[in-house]
C-alpha cells in the first residue's frame, strides 16, 4: 500500500485529506502539534500513524522521517506540506507587522516545509522509480492575490510556491505540486475573520475530491487551484 506523510492533520483540510486517503487504503504517518486533537483524529484508523510534534522542530522532523523508513521501508509516495500558521490575528499591516512573528510564520510555512522535503527525499526519489514520489504543499490564493492585512502570510506562501517550482525543476522525477485549496471553513480561517460568521465557506472535505483527483491523474509539476480539479457533484454522487 502506498505510503504518505500529512503534515497539520489534526483538524481542517489536513484531517479530511487523511481520512480519505486512509478510507483509500494508505499507510498514514500524520502530525500536529496537540496531541489529544491529533490522537482524536486518528482514532479508529489502523493505518494511521500518530506522532506529535511541531513542524519547525529538528527533532520531531527527524522523528517523522524515522517512521517513514519503519513503515514505509524507506519509500514514501506522497508528503503533504499542509500545516500552517496564519501568523498575528487580527491581521497586521505589514507597516505595523511584528518581526518576530513574521519570522515564525516563514518559519512554519516556507522553512519548516522545505526542511521536512529534506529529510525526506531520498524516500521520495525511491518511490518515483515506480511512479510515486509526489510532493504537495498547500498554498493560498493569498500568495498571489495582494489582499491588505494578508502580507505576511500571503508572502510565506508566494515563497513556498516559488520553492514548488524550482523544486519541480530541481527533482524532474518526482512531482512537486503548490495546490491552492480555496477557502474553507476552518479554525485558521475563522483566525483570518475574528467574530465574523463564515458558515458559508465550504466545508474542507468538499475540497478533498480536487486534491484527489490531482494526485489520481499526476499532471506535470506546477501550482494547481482545487477549483481546477473540482468534480462535478452528479459525477461525485456517481462514485
Ligand atoms: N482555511 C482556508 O480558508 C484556507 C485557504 C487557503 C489555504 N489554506 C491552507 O490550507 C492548509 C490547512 O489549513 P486549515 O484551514 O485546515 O487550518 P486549521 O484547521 O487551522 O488546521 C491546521 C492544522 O495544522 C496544525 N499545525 C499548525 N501549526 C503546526 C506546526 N507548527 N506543526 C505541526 N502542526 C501544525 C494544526 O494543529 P495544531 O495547532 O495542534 O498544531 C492543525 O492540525 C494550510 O496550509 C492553510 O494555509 C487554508
Amino acid at each position: 500500500m502506498p505510503t504518505a506523510l500529512i503534515t497539520g492533520a489534526s483538524k481542517g483540510f489536513g484531517r479530511a485529506i487523511a481520512e480519505a486517503l486512509a478510507d483509500r487504503g494508505w499507510t498514514l504517518i500524520v502530525d500536529a502539534r496537540t496531541e489529544a486533537e491529533l490522537a482524536q483524529a486518528a482514532r479508529g484508523h489502523a493505518s494511521i500513524t500518530a506522532a506529535a510534534g511541531d513542524v519547525t522542530d529538528p527533532l520531531h522532523r527527524r522523528q517523522l522521517a524515522a517512521l517513514v523508513d519503519q513503515l514505509g521501508g524507506r519509500r514514501l509516495d506522497l508528503l503533504i506540506n499542509n500545516a500552517s500558521t496564519l501568523g498575528t490575528s487580527p491581521l497586521p499591516q505589514l507597516a505595523d507587522y511584528p518581526l518576530d512573528d513574521l519570522r515564525q510564520v516563514y518559519e512554519t510555512n516556507v522553512i519548516a516545509p522545505l526542511a521536512l522535503i529534506q529529510s525526506v527525499i531520498e524516500p521520495l526519489t525511491a518511490a518515483a522509480a515506480d511512479g510515486g514520489g509526489t510532493i504537495v504543499n498547500i498554498s493560498s490564493d493569498a500568495a498571489v492575490e495582494a489582499y491588505p492585512g494578508w502580507g505576511g502570510y500571503g508572502s510565506a506562501k508566494a515563497g513556498l510556491d516559488q520553492l514548488t517550482a524550482v523544486l519541480a525543476q530541481e527533482e524532474p522525477r518526482l512531482r512537486c505540486y503548490a495546490f491552492d485549496p480555496g477557502d474553507m471553513r476552518t479554525q485558521m480561517h475563522q483566525e483570518a475573520f475574528p467574530g465574523e460568521d463564515i458558515s458559508d465557506r465550504p466545508e474542507p472535505q468538499t475540497v478533498v475530491p480536487a486534491l484527489l483527483r490531482l494526485l489520481d491523474e499526476r499532471p506535470p509539476s506546477g501550482r494547481y487551484r482545487a477549483a481546477e480539479f473540482a468534480i462535478p457533484q452528479e459525477q461525485e454522487a456517481a462514485r
